[in-house]
């Protein structure tokens, strides 16, 4: 570790120390999900199962709550339920590095971490990129190994983002980049040792493989298989509004195709929208020893309203979502909660054919801050018109003659409705998980995810359901117990 890393340490050390309090009393702190112990947080890097546990980085600045010279923070888990805080993976301290350790990813190999990851270099208005790496034994402490990917001919310095796999005996690396005609693309790398890196092609880009124009540059990609197909994620910038779809200022989502490894030829169908909500971004993905596809995003993005957030006067903003398992379902990918959520769950409160006809209602127990929500069986008894309005800050409505799910949230500033919209055939099951702060909710297992953050009056804490018929069963407590230990472990 050079002197001035060892600076930069010392110093968000004594910013945790001295807003330690501030923040943890801040009443929108989330109770079971993933935030910075103080300053922003942005995407999640590194996502990876290392000696049995989940590896969380994520992007960070410590010393403001907006976006700066990043740093990497760093989270570890057996069960993606109770989280350690790890000493600081990444700090800005190189030259190839100066403006910001950005976003990139880590994979095994023999026993040791390698991550992945963007050098970022501001020179007045000029920027440089660097694609960097940094090993380690015990997934703790890196040792930086410097640059292995300088700029290549035909690009713009936004080049970043180095999501790495493996495949056979060959590794391969996805950037995320733009072209010298302002294009955004996904470029493809690989290597045999993970330190020489060749520069094969653009794999994907907007004015490329018929997607017509797509974007002015393309942020975090993630490529993997999935059921013998290849899903390739990421997040275009620069996407206009179109009907219900692209309504936030960035989009997330996937292509799905035929990646011929041989020719590295990537032939794939149509961009899809991963989630329908306000916040979420920078989407990544890891792969479990059981197989599973595990995906964690931002649950955040850089909008207008991003610095309008009431959590900024007390030192921190922003989290990351639950864990997710994705499937692929015909050519559709699905989101489900990682079934180790279920160990949150606490008290238990269930209702059976309930009928409400053109009333509101409140039940018992089904009030709170961090709770579990599952409202089933839906189909079978002709569901026209629902809503359930949370904390009178979020309102889920499901209008079955139109076919469409609403989710509506108060503003950050001047609390006036805002609202996305997404079309669903059949509303069968809403999972909706409300974390004091923020709601994930999953449509008929995971065909449509809304994530959205919001900020109610920590004093109301009603749900308002306006029903016909369905089955209602809750879970709540057990997160305000995960709360406690969640604290102690920021704490
Ligand atoms: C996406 C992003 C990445 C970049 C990082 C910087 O949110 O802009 O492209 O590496 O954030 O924090």
């Amino acid at each position: 570790m050079n002197e001035r890393e060892r600076q930069l340490i010392a110093s968000v050390q004594q910013r945790i120390e001295k807003m330690r309090n501030q923040v943890q009393r801040d009443p929108y702190r989330l109770h079971y999900h993933l935030m910075p112990p103080v300053g922003l947080l942005n995407d999640p890097n590194g996502f990876v199962q290392f000696h049995g546990e989940f590896h969380i980085f994520y992007q960070w600045n410590p010393f403001e709550t907006t976006h700066g010279a990043k740093f990497w923070g760093h989270y570890v888990s057996a069960d993606f339920v109770a989280w350690k805080e790890q000493p600081i993976a990444l700090a800005p301290a190189e030259d190839y590095e100066r403006n910001g350790c950005y976003s990139g990813s880590a994979v095994e190999h023999l026993g040791k971490l390698y991550l992945f990851y963007t050098g970022n270099v501001k020179k007045g208005t000029k920027r440089e990129t660097y694609q960097c790496l940094a090993v380690s034994e015990d997934g703790i402490h890196f040792e930086k190994k410097g640059p292995v990917i300088d700029l290549p001919e035909g690009f713009t310095a936004h080049f970043r983002d180095p999501k790495v796999w493996k495949r056979g005996n060959t590794w391969y690396m996805v950037i995320g980049a733009q072209d010298k005609q302002e294009q955004g693309c996904v470029v493809m790398y690989s290597s045999a040792d993970l330190y020489n890196w060749k520069y094969e092609k653009i794999l994907v880009g907007s004015m490329r493989n018929g997607l017509g124009e797509f974007g002015y540059m393309w942020e975090c990609p993630d490529l993997f298989s999935i059921n013998g197909e290849e899903v390739l994620i990421f997040s275009p910038q620069g996407i206009e509004p179109k009907g219900t779809y692209y309504q936030n200022v960035f989009q997330s989502g996937y292509v799905l195709g035929n990646l011929d490894y041989e020719q590295l030829q990537f032939e794939h169908g149509a961009f899809a929208e991963l989630d329908r909500g306000f916040d979420f971004y920078a989407p990544q993905t890891t792969e479990d020893n059981q197989g599973r596809r595990i995906l964690v995003a931002w649950m955040g993005i850089t909008d207008e309203q991003e610095q309008l957030q009431p959590t900024i006067k007390n030192g921190w903003v922003h989290a990351l979502t639950i864990p997710r398992e994705i499937q692929l379902r015909g050519n559709k990918i699905y989101q489900q909660p990682v079934q180790e959520l279920k160990k949150l769950r606490g008290h238990e409160v269930a209702y059976a054919g309930i009928t409400i006809n053109h009333e509101t209602k409140t039940f018992a127990g089904i009030s709170g801050a961090a709770l579990e929500l599952v409202i089933d069986n839906m189909e079978t008894h002709e569901v026209e018109e629902f809503s359930i309005t949370c904390r009178n800050h979020v309102e889920i409505v499901y209008r079955k003659e139109q076919h469409h799910l609403t989710l509506r949230r108060r503003t950050f500033d001047n609390q006036k409705w805002e609202e996305r919209v997404c079309a669903i055939d059949n509303l069968r099951k809403l999972q909706i998980f409300l974390d004091v702060s923020s709601i994930e909710i999953f449509v008929n297992d995971g065909e449509e995810v809304f994530t959205a953050r919001f900020f109610p009056d920590p004093k109301i804490r009603r749900l308002f359901l306006r029903i016909r018929e369905v089955f209602l069963l809750i879970y709540k407590n057990g997160l305000c117990k995960q709360a406690e230990e969640m604290n102690k472990l920021h704490g």
